[in-house]
């Protein structure tokens, strides 16, 4: 059993709040837990959490919204010679306003896809037969859902990869742009999960809608009233609002995704891990294959320019 815990690792993205730290605590048992986040205080944290539970954890310093920290985090995590036997890419933001990255890229595409597309498929080689890669999306990508729709998104605005690294979206989105970056990466990562899953059937590669957490930090724009009101709210609610979730119940699901052992792949998970439908857009083959190619290029286009 030791042994098992000490070889066997799962790899987590934003284990340092909300959804993500939540996981790092249930899985604290299940393995070595390598704990991939961009501040040093707050992966010590989430570690000693991890062990103090009985577990293992490996922090990794990477920031998604640094193509060049991507890459070096994807390298030491390889170099950690681990069995790798689950990849959580839970990392993300969400920011009305929006910003731009130091590069002058829209700061929510690359934290939320061209980030976390890059240091999945720099591991992809490197994890066990039957792994698994989860990775968390989000139902707003989906311009019919009613509860997004009413937040105030528009859907995913995609035109194509380097136009959203751009920030350049569908015309007539939402009245904040950040909203439409958030919807069109989110999108982004689930036709990831789905094309990665058809190129990779020794994997088991899916998506999930974890629901919507308010008192998280993806949050944290809101206004501190509103957060306490939410905070109040949110559990009365939960019963009656199938959409609602909390950090802990998202970490049950994660778990149970992460370690499930049977040969699934390709799914699409809501918030209470039943497979649920996203856009048109999300079911089309075409379009899944066609937002990883042009990914693709546009990380050989960037490497080529950085060297
Ligand atoms: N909350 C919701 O209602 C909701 C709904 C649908 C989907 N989701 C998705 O669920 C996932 C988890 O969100 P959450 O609600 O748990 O939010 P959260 O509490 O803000 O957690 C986000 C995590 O991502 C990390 N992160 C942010 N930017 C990063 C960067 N540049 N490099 C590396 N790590 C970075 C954060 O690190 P720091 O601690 O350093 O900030 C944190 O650990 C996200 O992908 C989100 O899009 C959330």
């Amino acid at each position: 059993m030791q042994s098992n815990m000490e070889n066997k690792a799962y790899i987590l993205t934003g284990p340092t709040s909300g959804a993500g730290r939540a996981t790092a605590l249930s899985l604290a048992t299940a393995g070595t837990l390598v704990l991939v986040g961009r501040n040093r205080d707050k992966l010590a944290e989430t570690a000693g959490a991890v062990e103090r539970l009985g577990g293992k954890a490996v922090p990794i310093l990477c920031d998604m919204s640094d193509l060049g920290s991507v890459r070096r985090a994807a390298d030491a995590i390889v170099a950690l010679d681990l069995r790798l036997i689950g990849l959580l890419n839970n990392a993300g933001i969400q920011n009305p306003h929006n910003a731009a990255t130091a590069d002058g890229w829209d700061n929510t595409f690359v934290t939320n896809h061209l980030g976390p597309f890059a240091f999945t498929q720099a591991l992809l080689p490197h994890l066990d037969d039957g792994a698994c890669v989860l990775f968390v999306g989000s139902a707003t990508e989906d311009p019919e859902r009613k509860p997004a729709v009413r937040a105030g998104f528009r859907g995913s605005r995609y035109l194509s990869a380097a136009a959203s690294l751009r920030g350049e979206w569908v015309p007539g989105g939402s009245s904040k742009p950040g909203m439409d970056a958030y919807a069109t990466s989110k999108q982004c990562n689930i036709v990831t999960a789905m094309a990665l899953a058809r190129e990779n059937p020794r994997l088991h590669i899916h998506a999930i809608e974890p629901g919507i957490m308010i008192a998280t930090g993806l949050h944290a724009h809101m206004s501190a009233s509103r957060r306490i009101l939410a905070s109040v709210l949110v559990p009365l609610l939960m019963p009656f609002v199938k959409v609602l979730s909390t950090p802990g119940r998202a970490a049950r699901v994660f778990t149970r995704i992460l370690t499930d052992a049977s040969a699934t792949t390709a799914c699409y998970y809501d918030q209470d891990g039943n497979p649920m439908q996203g856009s048109t857009f999300v079911r089309d083959r075409a379009f899944q294959d066609r937002v990883v190619a042009e990914t693709r290029a546009l990380l050989a286009e960037l490497d080529a320019g950085a060297r």
